[in-house]
């Protein structure tokens, strides 16, 4: 199964960023962890961070035509302003997981809607960066079509 991790603006900054609401792992860190993961079960990871929102729709286009059986999207900013991201993940058919590493619920009310959401199969927020493996465990476990 080839997974796609993709994550939106800001995220390359991650343990460095707003260090009391995103932790300290980088964003090389959680890569680092999610390949091991993949690679465990048999999977394949692709991961790609981009602070443009027309780069996130140009590789989302590129997993619809790769083979790409599963994403898991931190959009970050974009969750909250993005239909072009939205309409990219709906045309691609794909399945996504969203994952929010802060609880978004929890915080600022412009970041409580996500217009990612209801093309998404699920929402992960607020589990830290264990968030991204919740996802990848998710998108295996639904490819071995259990
Ligand atoms: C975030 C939450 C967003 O509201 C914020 O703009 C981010 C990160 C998260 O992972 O908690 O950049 O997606």
């Amino acid at each position: 199964m080839n997974i796609l991790c993709l994550n939106g603006p800001n995220l390359n900054r991650l343990g460095k960023r707003e260090p009391e609401i995103y932790g300290s792992e980088t964003l090389g860190d959680v890569e680092a962890r999610l390949l091991k993961l993949a690679k465990d079960n048999g999977a394949e990871l692709a991961f790609y961070q981009s602070n443009h929102e027309g780069a996130l729709v140009d590789r989302i286009q590129q997993a619809a035509e790769d083979g790409t059986a599963g994403i898991i999207f931190n959009p970050a900013a974009y969750t909250h302003t993005s239909v072009a991201l939205r309409d990219a993940v709906a045309d691609a058919g794909i399945p996504t997981v969203e994952v929010h590493i802060s609880n978004i619920h929890k915080r600022e009310s412009f970041r409580h809607h996500s217009y990612l959401a209801p093309v998404c199969i699920g929402q992960i927020s607020g589990m830290g960066t264990y968030g991204y493996d919740l996802a990848m465990l998710a998108l295996l476990r639904m490819g071995k079509g259990e």
